[in-house]
C-alpha cells in the first residue's frame, strides 16, 4: 500500500480478483465458523425482523441463512460481491455502498450482522462506524460483529493464493472494541473467538443496543 492509496480501493480490487477464491457459490453452514454465531444472533430476533448484513460479500452464508426468516438488506463495497449476492440470494436485497458512509433511517433495523467486514475498515474510522450502527438499530436491537482480537493493520499480498490480489485489514484489540461498543450504547451479551483455536483469530461480539423495543 502506498501512503496515498485508499484502503477501500485495495479491498475493492482484492475482491475483483479473489471473490471466488474467498467464497464459492455454495457453502456448508454446519460445523463452519458461522454456525454458532449466526444461531446466537438469529434466535434473538422476531420472525420478519429487518436485518442489515454489513459487508455481505457474496451473500453466503449470512444473508442466505438470515433471509429464511428475516427481511434482509445486504451492503457491500465491492460491485463483484454485490452482483454475486443478488444472484445467490434472491430473497434479500443488496446495495453497493461503503458502510462508513451508507445512510439508513434511524432505528430501522432489529439486527445488524457484520461478519469479517469491519476489519477491512481503517481502525481510526471504526469507533464512528460502531456508533452509526447503533443509530440504525431500534432500541433493544442486536449486533453481531467480527472484530480484532489483537491489534494489526496491514496488507496481505497474493491474498487467498490469487496472484496480484491484495487485502487490507485493520484490527484493534478486543478490549478496544468492548470500550467502543459500550460508548455507543451497546450492552455486550457474549464474546468469543473464531476460529476457537486460532492464533490470534478474531473476536466475536454479540451485543444489544440499550433501550426497550418499541
Ligand atoms: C471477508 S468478506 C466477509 C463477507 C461476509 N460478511 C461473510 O462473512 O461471508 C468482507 C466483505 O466486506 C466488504 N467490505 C469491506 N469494507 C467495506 C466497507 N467499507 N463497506 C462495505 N463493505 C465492505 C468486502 O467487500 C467483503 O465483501
Amino acid at each position: 500500500m502506498t501512503a496515498t492509496e485508499d484502503p477501500r480501493d485495495i479491498v475493492r480490487r482484492g475482491y475483483e480478483l479473489a471473490s471466488h477464491a474467498y467464497r464459492g457459490d455454495t457453502f456448508a453452514l454446519e460445523g463452519s465458523r458461522y454456525e454458532y454465531w449466526l444461531g446466537r444472533f438469529a434466535r434473538r430476533l422476531a420472525d420478519g425482523a429487518r436485518v442489515l448484513d454489513l459487508g455481505c460479500g457474496n451473500g453466503l452464508p449470512v444473508a442466505y441463512e438470515l433471509a429464511k426468516r428475516f427481511d434482509v438488506t445486504g451492503v457491500d463495497l465491492s460491485p463483484v460481491q454485490v452482483e454475486r449476492a443478488r444472484a445467490l440470494v434472491p430473497g434479500a436485497r443488496f446495495e453497493c455502498a461503503d458502510m462508513t458512509s451508507a445512510e439508513f433511517a434511524p432505528a430501522s433495523f432489529g439486527g445488524v450482522a457484520a461478519f469479517y467486514s469491519i476489519i477491512n475498515v481503517p481502525l481510526e474510522e471504526q469507533p464512528a462506524l460502531i456508533a452509526r450502527i447503533a443509530g440504525w438499530l431500534a432500541p433493544g436491537g442486536w449486533l453481531i460483529a467480527t472484530v480484532g482480537q489483537e491489534p494489526w493493520t496491514g496488507v496481505e499480498t497474493d491474498w487467498r493464493g490469487v496472484r496480484g490480489a491484495s487485502m487490507y485489514y485493520s484490527h484493534g484489540a478486543a478490549e478496544h472494541y468492548r470500550a467502543w461498543f459500550a460508548g455507543a450504547g451497546f450492552e455486550l451479551v457474549e464474546q468469543g473467538r473464531e476460529p476457537r483455536t486460532g492464533n490470534p483469530g478474531y473476536a466475536m461480539l454479540l451485543a444489544r443496543r440499550a433501550g426497550t423495543e418499541g
